[in-house]
């Protein structure tokens, strides 16, 4: 496998499983020493463990992201034990779903720490960094639901447009120190996260055909993302190949949102 990333070093947040594993561990197959970031401490430690024991550079970094003097501290502690940081990957994220009139304040408030407040937390203990160096690639999660209404996810799609742009803002502000803040947009990936929404026995089936009531068109490529479909994107994204890329939000949901 090309070794694109030797010699960098990547901090991923929500690397213990989902999305954020899939990034971790494609980044540390091409080479990056990745500094893997996770509330869940057991299965962070079983996921870089595992990458330990096939060879790759990763180290555990146990953090709760909306919490922002622990994440100062592992920011500190990252750069001191792997190096300087080059790439930050936002991956962290909850989903608290319910109708708008039944979510509760603790919804909002908790959807609101994580999803925006724990993006901007990290991508500021980082970026502080970069700056000195004049360097960096930031890329963040966020999600299709950002920009296309949802039943049922006002939280979290709010949270994650406010995340998307606070990004773009950041692109534009660290533009002049050579650091490029780009977004990946999903749709529905096969994770646990979109697993807990399966609730009818019908599985995969049913988001890809879709559902009139929820006003959802379903997806036209026709199969749920893997992974490594979002960790892809990200890959480029974060990658030398996109130097000229920045403020950009790449979607990657098989067209469930038609690209709108
Ligand atoms: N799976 C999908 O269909 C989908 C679609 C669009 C966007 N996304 C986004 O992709 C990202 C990853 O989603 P996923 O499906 O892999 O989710 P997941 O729930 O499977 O994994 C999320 C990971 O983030 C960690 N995490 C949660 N809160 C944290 C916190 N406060 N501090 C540190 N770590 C924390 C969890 O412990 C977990 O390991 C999220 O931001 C999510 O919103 C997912």
């Amino acid at each position: 496998m090309e070794m694109e990333f030797k010699h960098r070093v990547a901090l991923v947040t929500g690397a213990a499983q989902g999305i954020g594993e899939a990034v971790a561990r494609a980044l540390a197959a091409r080479g990056a020493a990745v500094a893997a970031l996770d509330a869940n401490r057991e299965r962070l430690d079983a996921v870089v463990a595992d990458l330990t024991a096939g060879g790759r550079r990763a180290a555990a970094f146990a953090a709760d992201v909306s919490d922002g003097e622990a994440v100062d501290g592992v920011v500190d502690r990252v750069e001191r034990e792997l190096g300087p940081l080059d790439i930050l990957v936002n991956v962290a994220g909850i989903l608290r779903v319910g109708p708008v009139l039944e979510l509760s304040d603790d919804d909002w408030e908790r959807t609101f720490a994580v999803n925006t407040r724990g993006v901007v937390n990290v991508s500021r203990a980082v970026a502080r960094r970069m700056t000195g160096r004049a360097s960096g690639s930031i890329v963040t999660v966020g999600s299709n639901a950002a920009r296309t209404p949802r039943v049922h996810m006002a939280a979290y799609a709010a949270s994650k447009a406010a995340t998307t742009m606070f990004t773009k803002c950041l692109g534009l502000e660290l533009a002049r120190y050579n650091i490029r803040c780009n977004v990946v947009s999903p749709g529905s990936t096969d994770t646990p996260m979109q697993r807990a929404l399966w609730t009818d026995g019908r599985g995969a089936r049913a988001v890809i055909a879709g559902s009139p009531e929820a006003f959802k068109l379903g997806i036209p490529l026709n199969r749920i993302a893997e992974t490594e479909d979002v960790a892809a994107a990200v890959l480029f994204l974060a990658s030398d190949q996109a130097r000229h890329v920045t403020m950009h939000d790449l979607c990657v949901d098989g067209g469930a949102t038609l690209g709108a």
